[in-house]
């Protein structure tokens, strides 16, 4: 039988570089990105193995013979951040929403045999309920979480209209190594790690007992493997998360603990399209995918730390 194609678009991204590793045993990896948000150093000691091919997932002409009998198509490419969104909507509007129709077009007439989509827990938006099921109704707060739930909702009638197998995974505050620190809209914890390690003040927006359910990226990375494979699942979305909560409070103690030093935070006003509370219920994706997260936030956060310490 011939080796399987798998196609990650935003491959050398954070959380698609790290997808990549995790493929490469598996079959042939292609790589789509146009360094927007990612960079080809991400991909640096794999790039032997695999191939990769900048464009932009806005051209559907520049993708469409990319994505042509592939056996996956893990599509990832996006423009992240919630407030990025709500700065500058057109840019993450084309790319989020746009750019989704076009690698789920290209993936249907190219005979793809399955999309897995990065959805957004920001879809939640503020339902009080914890954790986050999958029944429930959505409530975005932010440009960026409509644009991850209309991905959602068109790779499901991609499903049920085009034939085209696909999994949505509503993807929950992930975290871990290559995560880009350098702009202000970088996740919190790769900022609070440059800051950690620079010995500066990070600043918490708000009173920092928001809570987040923070996912370690390996851990994602095989669920969106595992996605690929379950049987049965075909037109669904499901939570990626690690079903736990962490306050932003509590999460920078824990790692001045770890470093062993201290440092007051600053406060700022909360963040615009702010999320109070994010927690996964996980028994749908551990029932149906075998989920199975391995990595503790303790465990996480050191291995984290480890490689921004070589890194910066
Ligand atoms: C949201 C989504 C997540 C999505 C991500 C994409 C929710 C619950 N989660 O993450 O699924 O993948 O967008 O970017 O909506 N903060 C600070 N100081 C800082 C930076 C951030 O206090 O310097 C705070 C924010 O105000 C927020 C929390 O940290 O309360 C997490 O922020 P961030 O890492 O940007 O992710 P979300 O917006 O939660």
């Amino acid at each position: 039988m011939p080796e399987k194609r798998y196609v990650v678009t935003g491959g050398a991204g954070f959380i698609g570089s790290s997808l990549v590793r995790t493929l490469i045993p598996h079959g042939k990896v292609s790589v789509i990105d146009n360094l927007l948000t990612g960079f080809e150093r991400n991909l640096e000691e794999v790039c032997s193995k695999i191939e990769f091919h900048r464009a932009d997932i806005r051209v559907f002409s520049a993708i469409a013979p990319l994505l042509m009998g592939a056996d996956t198509v893990f599509h990832l490419a996006a423009i992240p951040s919630v407030p990025r969104s709500i700065d500058d909507p057109v840019p993450s509007h084309e790319v989020n929403i746009d750019g989704t129709f076009n690698v789920l077009r290209a993936a249907a007439e190219g005979r793809v045999r399955r999309v897995v989509y990065a959805a957004s827990s920001s879809a939640y938006g503020d339902t009080p309920t914890l954790p986050k099921t999958e029944s429930m109704r959505p409530m975005p707060k932010s440009p960026y979480a409509v644009q991850k739930l209309v991905g959602e909702y068109y790779a499901s009638v991609f499903d049920s209209c085009f034939g085209l197998e696909t999994v949505a995974l509503r993807f929950f505050n992930v975290y871990g190594p290559r995560q880009d620190p350098s702009s202000q809209y970088s996740g919190v914890l790769s900022l609070f790690m440059k800051h950690l390690l620079a010995r500066t003040a990070p600043t918490i927006f708000g009173d920092g007992e928001q809570t987040r359910d923070f996912t370690y990226v390996e851990d994602v990375a095989e669920l969106c493997f595992k996605a690929s494979q379950a049987e049965g699942v075909s037109g669904k979305m499901f939570n990626a998360g690690n079903g736990g909560r962490f306050s932003l409070n509590l999460l920078w103690r824990l790692l001045q603990k770890i470093e062993g030093v201290e440092i007051a935070p600053r406060y700022g006003p909360p963040r615009p399209g702010d999320v109070r509370d994010s927690m996964a219920d996980t028994a749908s994706a551990i029932a149906e995918l075998r989920h199975a997260p391995r990595f503790s936030i303790e465990e996480g956060l050191r291995r984290t730390l480890e490689w921004y310490r070589q890194a910066l």
